[in-house]
C-alpha cells in the first residue's frame, strides 16, 4: 500500500475524528513506520489505548493487556515493538527473551504499578505465611517475581477461581480486588488501612481476600455522579466501566470488562447511546469503528503514560533501535512462571 493509500484509507475510516491535515502527517509517519516494521523483521502490538491514527495502521495486533501478552509470547518475530506501558513491554520481555522488545517511550509508567514494590510484597508474604499472592499485570517484573500468578482485568475472577484456597493475596489495585471480590463473593481486607499504631490480631478477622491500596489514576477519576447525571440526561444509555473503577461505578454500570471485552460489547449490541468509562482513547477507536453507534463523550481522560507512546516516538524506536527493555535473569524466570500461568487460564 502506497503512503496515498493510506491516507485515504485513515480519511475513510478516521476523517470525522482526526483533522484532515494531521491525518496526511500521521500517514506519511504510519507509513514509513510500516516499511521500517518489515525492514527489522518487527511485530508491532498496539493497546486499546492508543491514539486513532497509530491504532488503526501500524499494529500488527491490537488488543488488551491479555490478548497482548498472548501475542508476544507467541510471535516468530525477531523484535517486538510494544505500543502500550512499560509493564506490558516487560511482560513481553518475560515470556520471549529470545526477542528484542522495544518500548516506543523512555519511562511510559502507570500509577498502579508504581504503588508497589517487590519488598511491600516479600513484607506481605511474612505477614500472611502461605497465602497465595495474585499480581495484576499492571506491575512491574520484580514484583511479578514475588507472586504465584499474574492476572488482567480480562481474566481476574477466573485466576481468583482457580487458586481454590481460603485466603488470597491480591495486588495491588484496590478497586479491581474489591471488583473481584464482589464478583466471587469474597470478602476483602486492606491491611494498610489499619492504624499503624496498634497491633491488630490478623488471625482473628474475617477475611479471604488482602487488598493492597493502589489505584489507577485514570479510572478513579470517575464517580457514581457521573452515571447519575449521564442517566438523566439519556435514560437509555448503556455505560461500561473497566474494572479499575471503584466498586460502586463498576455496580452502576452496566456491564464491566477488559478494553477489549468494552470493545466486543459495544460491537456486539446495540443500543441508542453508548458512554465508556475509561481512557477516553479508546472511545475514539470505538466510535470509528463504529459509525453509526452513539458514543457519548462524558470526559477527556486520557492517561499520560500511554500518551506518551505516539507515531514519531515508534518511528525513532524502529529507526535507533530504542528503547530496548532489559529484565534481569533471574527476576524473568521467576516472574515467567507467574505469567505463564496467567495467559493459560481464561
Ligand atoms: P486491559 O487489560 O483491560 O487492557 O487494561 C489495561 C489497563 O492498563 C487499563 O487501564
Ligand atoms: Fe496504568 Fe491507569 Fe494508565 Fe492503565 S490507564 S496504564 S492502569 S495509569
Amino acid at each position: 500500500m502506497s503512503a496515498k493509500q493510506l491516507f485515504e484509507d485513515m480519511k475513510k475510516n478516521l476523517g470525522k475524528i482526526v483533522p484532515e491535515a494531521e491525518l496526511k502527517y500521521k500517514a506519511e509517519l504510519a507509513y514509513e513506520i510500516i516499511e521500517l516494521k518489515h525492514e527489522k523483521n518487527a511485530v508491532i502490538l498496539g493497546h486499546n489505548y492508543m491514539e486513532p491514527a497509530l491504532y488503526y495502521t501500524i499494529p500488527d495486533f491490537r488488543g488488551d493487556s491479555l490478548e497482548l501478552a498472548r501475542q508476544a509470547a507467541k510471535t516468530d518475530k525477531d523484535v517486538i515493538v510494544f505500543c502500550g506501558v512499560r509493564f506490558m513491554a516487560e511482560t513481553a520481555k518475560i515470556l520471549s527473551p529470545d526477542k528484542t522488545v522495544l518500548l516506543p517511550a523512555k519511562k511510559a509508567g502507570c500509577s498502579l504499578a508504581d504503588s508497589i514494590s517487590a519488598s511491600d510484597v516479600r513484607e506481605l508474604k511474612k505477614k500472611f505465611p502461605g497465602v497465595p499472592v495474585v499480581t495484576y499485570v499492571n506491575t512491574y517484573a520484580d514484583v511479578k517475581a514475588e507472586s504465584d500468578v499474574c492476572c488482567t482485568s480480562g481474566n481476574a475472577a477466573e485466576v481468583v477461581n482457580s487458586l481454590k484456597t481460603d485466603k488470597i493475596i491480591f495486588l495491588p489495585d484496590q478497586y479491581l480486588a474489591a471488583n473481584v471480590a464482589r464478583e466471587t463473593g469474597k470478602h476483602i481486607i486492606y491491611p494498610t488501612r489499619f492504624p499503624k499504631s496498634k497491633t491488630i490480631d490478623l488471625t482473628n478477622l474475617e477475611y479471604q481476600m488482602i487488598g493492597w491500596e493502589g489505584k489507577c489514576e485514570v479510572h478513579e477519576e470517575f464517580n457514581v455522579k457521573d452515571i447519575e447525571n449521564t442517566r438523566k440526561q439519556f435514560p437509555d444509555v448503556v455505560i461500561l466501566a473497566h474494572p479499575e473503577c471503584k466498586p460502586e461505578v463498576c455496580a452502576a454500570a452496566d456491564f464491566s470488562g477488559s478494553t477489549s471485552a468494552m470493545v466486543r460489547y459495544v460491537q456486539e449490541t446495540k443500543a441508542p447511546h453508548y458512554l465508556l468509562l475509561t481512557e477516553c482513547s479508546m472511545g475514539d477507536n470505538i466510535a470509528a469503528s463504529n459509525p453509526d453507534k452513539d458514543m457519548l463523550r462524558l470526559c477527556s481522560v486520557r492517561c499520560p503514560h500511554m500518551n506518551e507512546i505516539s507515531l514519531e516516538e515508534t518511528r525513532d524506536a524502529l529507526k535507533n533501535m530504542q528503547y530496548v527493555i532489559e529484565v534481569p535473569e533471574e527476576t524473568r524466570i521467576k516472574a515467567y512462571s507467574a505469567v505463564q500461568r496467567m495467559i493459560e487460564i481464561g
